[in-house]
């Protein structure tokens, strides 16, 4: 039968009205239906031997287009839809968006699936079922406030399996139950994507905002990621979420491997884990208990097989996510594992007494990753730069210890999502110019290096920026009430709050240009400054600077006399809707992290794919986007890697000294605190910062600070140059195509899956 039969058959049956009689939120309903019973006709990806993605976060952002895309009906179902005055698109508006995951780490799990399922490779990801995932993003007299986003709805992607499992804890025990996302592949199978629920959760124990009863575990549970942890409530709940996942990860591995008749001595032959962060890392020592006593190994023989099937991904060297939990709350909540951790610390310490290689420290904590390492096969890093730190810095004791275990996958992203889906325009300008091909095969976006000279070409580019310019405005527009130029640069920052990520060094510019421009100095080409961020709501630097950022949008966008040059504008609750938004909108894009301290980065890879030139340091993956564009086809300034680390190590960085010698950045500086700024913001939040900025600034804001306000007018002068700007933009699509994370994929199955 014809799609548009078949889906005409089916508003009838749950509607008893034709695709044109029915409302919106009908409609959608009966596309969500519509597309399970096209997914049910997929095949589901089989293998000898299976991935497990293991991550305590899954970004996957809405489903619904992707879904169409990679079904390959999208244009079918759109026509069909057109028709009666609809479009998918409109439709998507009434799909909730669930927040399971925090930014970059989330999101890339999220392009991991759709690569792994495209490819046809039989992986799954496992995680956990947030009923109100990180929270929901709103902005009360410019500060953010944080509210639950709630996104599970009866006509939902979700799918409750019969699956359950009972978890104990040293002090309870609560039963799961599993439930699956189904996973399109691109031209392919279906993968599957399993989130584990605890059955006595209780979302009435969260009022309005995001405050709940910390120690009512078996109710609790699931229903934040990374629930506040400032206290030692909150430490606890993260280690009894992150036994849950791994525990039911653990059963889950081992029921597959029984169903299958293998013999679990061979675990490693037909299963692999991957620990994505330290997150997932008990689950090492949790198969290595089950086999030990359930299934009668010998310790020897559990370790041996545990290792051979556990591989770690470390995405940061940034402490805080390098988990080292005191050994007193892991008795509390998993004494099971202790045994285990103090065996599996013994075997370490008997050998090699090196303390800073040792699991457990002097103080009796535990620290995770080390856990992976020595009981895991690989540890790879996420970017070149990221990969080398590691080996000549972070973890250089391991790397001497076990060289051969170490090895580099540069992050990517899925382009389904991030070009097909996202900017229709210039997926369609790509078909015309150069052919299909490069949906399958990504490299083949270099042909676009045939047309960097082909005016036409460039003008239809210069067209499809333009119309995402103009709709993203008009989003805008009526969402958050805020008027942008089309006609300004677009220079964007989006990306989770941090203060390595340098977001305030972005405001000082602002400021630097603000005070330029009441000063007489107007810039030739207006500039719009986007930011999208959410800050963890324990973090109070980063809650103050996004209050800055906000005071800003206050003081310039009302100011005649400056906002016809500069904008300001940070969004509500950026989210992957919202990026999908952004990314084809831009024109800079901004990577201008602390050089060491970002790993690799994936929006720099997003932006360079659709058309935005990169303002960045040399630092996690703008090293390779600078390899392949050439200098002259990115902006890239700051302190370089090795003297940063230097810095840290002679502790020799004072702040103050910066801004005492230079004027420029005093004056951005002071203005954090000056009336103009108090009359708008609060005292407390913004003379902290001051403060934070003046005596600490840990993450070397005011180093760059001068070198980046330079690069950034140096960037938006060329700009100005439309043709040689033009030219850039092509010679960055053209050279995308690495960052696909289907080559990642691939690289991760050849290296270290071994999936046929
Ligand atoms: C983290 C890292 C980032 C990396 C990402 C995926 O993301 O910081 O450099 O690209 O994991 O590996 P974040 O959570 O900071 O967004």
């Amino acid at each position: 039968m014809e799609l548009r039969d078949r889906f005409e058959k089916l508003s009838a049956k749950l509607y008893g009205r034709p695709v044109r009689q029915c409302t919106e939120a009908e409609l959608f309903h009966t596309l969500l239906v519509f597309t399970k019973e096209l997914m049910a006709d997929k095949k589901q990806i089989t293998g000898e031997r299976k991935l497990y993605y293991i991550s305590a976060e899954f970004l996957i952002g809405k489903l619904l287009s992707n879904n169409l895309i990679n079904l390959g009906v999208y244009d079918e179902i759109e026509k069909v839809l057109n028709e009666s005055g609809k479009s998918i698109a409109m439709l998507e508006n009434l799909e909730p968006e669930p927040s399971l995951g925090n930014g970059g780490l989330g999101r890339l799990a999220a392009c991991f699936l759709d690569s792994i399922a495209s490819l046809g490779l039989n992986g799954c990801g496992v995680g956990l079922l947030y009923h109100f995932g990180l929270f929901k993003q709103i902005f009360n007299n410019h500060l953010q406030n944080a509210v639950r986003n709630e996104w599970i709805t009866d006509q939902s992607w979700l799918t409750k399996t019969d699956l359950s499992f009972d978890v104990k804890f040293g002090d309870r025990t609560v039963r799961s139950t599993m439930y699956d996302i189904d996973v399109v592949g691109y031209d392919n199978g279906i993968g599957k994507l399993h989130l584990f629920d605890v059955n006595s959760v209780d979302e009435s124990l969260v009022g309005n905002g995001i405050d709940f009863d910390k120690n009512n575990i078996e109710k609790n549970l699931t229903l934040f990621l990374y629930p506040d942890d400032s206290d030692e409530a909150g430490h606890l709940l993260r280690i009894y979420q992150q036994y849950f996942m791994v525990s039911n990860a653990a059963r889950l591995i081992i029921k597959d491997m029984k169903d299958a008749g293998h013999d679990l001595h061979e675990l490693h032959k037909y299963a692999v884990v991957q620990i994505n962060d330290t997150h997932p890392t008990m689950v090492i020592p949790e198969l290595i208990r089950i086999l030990t006593q359930e299934e009668y190994f010998t310790m020897d023989d559990a370790i041996e097989v545990v290792s051979k099937t556990c591989a770690y991904t470390n995405h940061t060297i940034l402490a805080e996510a390098l988990e080292k939990w005191p050994m007193s709350y892991l008795e509390k909540v998993v004494p099971v594992l202790v045994p285990i951790i103090k065996e599996l610390n013994n075997r370490i310490r008997k050998n090699n007494p090196d303390p800073v290689i040792q699991i457990i420290d002097d103080e009796n904590k535990v620290h995770m990753a080390h856990i992976d390492i020595h009981y895991g096969f690989s540890t790879n890093g996420v970017a070149a730069i990221h990969t080398d730190i590691l080996k000549d810095s972070e973890l250089s004791h391991f790397y001497k210890l076990y060289p051969e275990r170490f090895n580099n996958k540069t992050n990517g992203i899925t382009f389904r999502r991030w070009l097909l889906s996202c900017n229709h325009g210039l997926a369609k300008l790509f078909d015309e110019t150069i052919g299909t091909g490069y949906r399958k095969d990504a490299t083949e976006l270099k042909k676009l290096l045939d047309h960097k000279d082909d005016q036409v070409f460039l003008d239809k580019l210069d067209e499809v920026k333009k119309a995402n310019k103009q709709a993203f405005v008009d989003y805008v527009r009526k969402t958050e009430g805020v008027e942008l130029d089309p006609n300004s640069v677009f220079d964007v920052q989006v990306k989770r709050l941090h203060e390595y990520k340098r977001q305030q060094m972005n405001a000082l510019y602002i400021i630097h240009k603000y005070l330029e421009i009441k000063a007489g100095k107007k810039p030739e080409t207006p500039v719009t400054c986007i930011f999208g961020a959410k800050a963890a709501p324990a973090y109070v630097i980063a809650k103050d600077i996004i209050h800055l950022i906000l005071v800003l949008q206050e003081i310039i966008n009302k100011d005649p006399e400056v906002s016809p040059y500069l904008k300001v504008l940070m969004v509500t609750n950026y989210n992957v809707s919202y990026a999908e938004k952004i990314i084809p909108a831009c024109d800079i894009s901004e990577q201008i992290s602390l050089a060491s301290k970002e790993a690799s980065g994936t929006s720099n890879m997003k932006f360079m794919l659709n058309g935005a030139i990169t303002l960045g340091t040399d630092d996690g993956a703008n090293v390779e986007i600078h390899d392949f564009v050439g200098d002259e086809n990115i902006y890239i300034f700051g302190a370089k890697s090795d003297e940063v680390i230097e810095h840290y190590k002679k502790a020799d960085y004072v702040s103050r000294d910066i801004y005492n010698k230079s004027k420029v950045v005093k004056d951005a500086v002071d203005f954090i605190v000056s009336d103009k700024a108090l009359q708008v913001g609060n005292k407390e939040n913004l003379e902290r910062l001051y403060n934070d900025i003046i005596n600490k600034d840990w993450f070397m804001a005011l180093l760059d600070l001068e070198d980046y306000i330079a690069k950034k007018d140096e960037i938006l002068k060329d700009y100005a140059d439309r043709e040689k700007w033009k030219r850039m933009v092509v010679v960055n699509m053209a050279n995308a195509g690495f960052f696909s994370s289907d080559r990642t994929i691939e690289e991760y199955n050849k290296d270290i899956w071994k999936l046929k």
